[in-house]
């Protein structure tokens, strides 16, 4: 069996980039027999970012709700919260002293992000160790992430072997990150790859009338209706092409290179097509929202069984560092 472990921060409710960019992949693959998945929400590595408690409540609930509704078994894999399980943060102290302080001024994200933000915190400077934490505590041999997290991987390998070394067994196993290269990136409606930061996102979860205006936002150029269209050059049929089936594609492909077919009618068919696919995920994100007792029920599941199988990890470290 391999251990496959992933952490999704909650810094915003997810929108379709995220849904088919990440979490329907991730999804997927938890459903091979030979993997066990261990899934959870990084509301810690959130502070760094986030600091108001009510709105990282509201995320880490739609988040939960999100991969419930996309159908992820919580069952039979582990799904928690990562400030419930305190193991995190106590393995994250030890790793911290076991991290030359180079390698994390050096780390990319680390640069970009203190060149962004204003509040450049120490926990912004030391998210690489608590990450290395929620990996090694449960021993993961795959970590499936974006590109963007490929030197975070590194650091995690890096830190494992240097304490490996120090402590003269081999504790903690070395992951290794599962980068699909296949997945493409989900275009905005701006066109820029759709992201909480652009504001370009479309959030699939919203009422009715939110949901149309939102994609009657996405940009288009001014081909005029009667004129025929390239199907390629457009987000709206991009989009389109990402949820819907191949028959489907192929005859809005058709009618746009036809001509007398408008954005606005492309627009309209993806806004049916998002009502008409994911409407049960709807209901049941609604359902999760609304009973919140019915979530955390979920969720402290998932802790308590988070919490025996860290124990393992950390209790070796604990009495190969003299704090048993
Ligand atoms: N840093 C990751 C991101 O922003 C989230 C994350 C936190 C994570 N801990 C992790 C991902 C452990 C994989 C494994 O996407």
């Amino acid at each position: 069996m391999a251990r496959v472990l992933t952490g999704i921060q909650s810094s915003g409710r997810p929108h379709l980039g995220n849904i088919l960019g990440a979490i329907l992949p991730a999804i997927e693959f938890s459903k091979d027999e030979r993997n066990e998945s261990f899934y959870f929400i990084a509301d810690l590595h959130s502070l760094t970012t986030l600091k108001d408690g009510a709105t990282r409540e509201e995320y880490v609930r739609a988040i939960a709700a999100t991969w419930l509704a996309f159908g992820f078994d919580a069952e039979s894999n582990v799904f928690w919260r990562q400030s419930r399980v305190p193991a995190h943060t106590e393995l994250a102290w030890y790793l911290n002293c076991f991290t030359p302080y180079p390698m994390l001024a050096n780390a990319h994200s680390f640069k970009d992000k203190s060149e962004q933000l204003e509040d450049v915190n120490a926990g912004l400077f030391t998210y690489p160790v608590l990450m290395s934490a929620d990996i090694l505590l449960y021993g993961a041999n795959w970590v499936p992430v974006g590109k963007d997290q490929k030197q975070h991987l590194e650091i995690t390998r890096d830190i494992a072997s240097s304490f490996n070394r120090q402590v003269g067994e081999e504790i903690l196993v070395l992951p290794e990150p599962k980068i699909d290269e296949r997945i493409m990136t989900i275009p905005g409606i701006d066109g820029r790859k759709m992201s909480k930061s652009y504001h370009n996102y479309i959030d699939i979860f919203l009422p009715e009338n939110e949901l149309k205006k939102s994609i009657r936002k996405i940009v288009s150029d001014s081909t005029p209706l009667e004129e025929p269209k390239d199907p390629d050059k457009d987000i709206t049929f991009q989009l389109y092409s990402l949820i819907a089936d191949a028959p489907q594609v192929t005859s809005m492909r058709e009618r746009y290179e036809t001509g007398g077919y408008g954005y606005g009618h492309a627009k309209q068919e993806l806004f049916e097509l998002i009502l008409e696919k994911y409407k049960k995920p709807r209901e049941v994100f609604g359902y999760y929202m609304r009973e919140t007792d019915a979530l955390e029920s979920i969720l402290r599941k998932g802790e308590e069984k988070a919490r025996a199988i860290a124990e393992e990890v950390l209790s070796k470290v604990r009495s190969k560092l003299g704090y048993r």
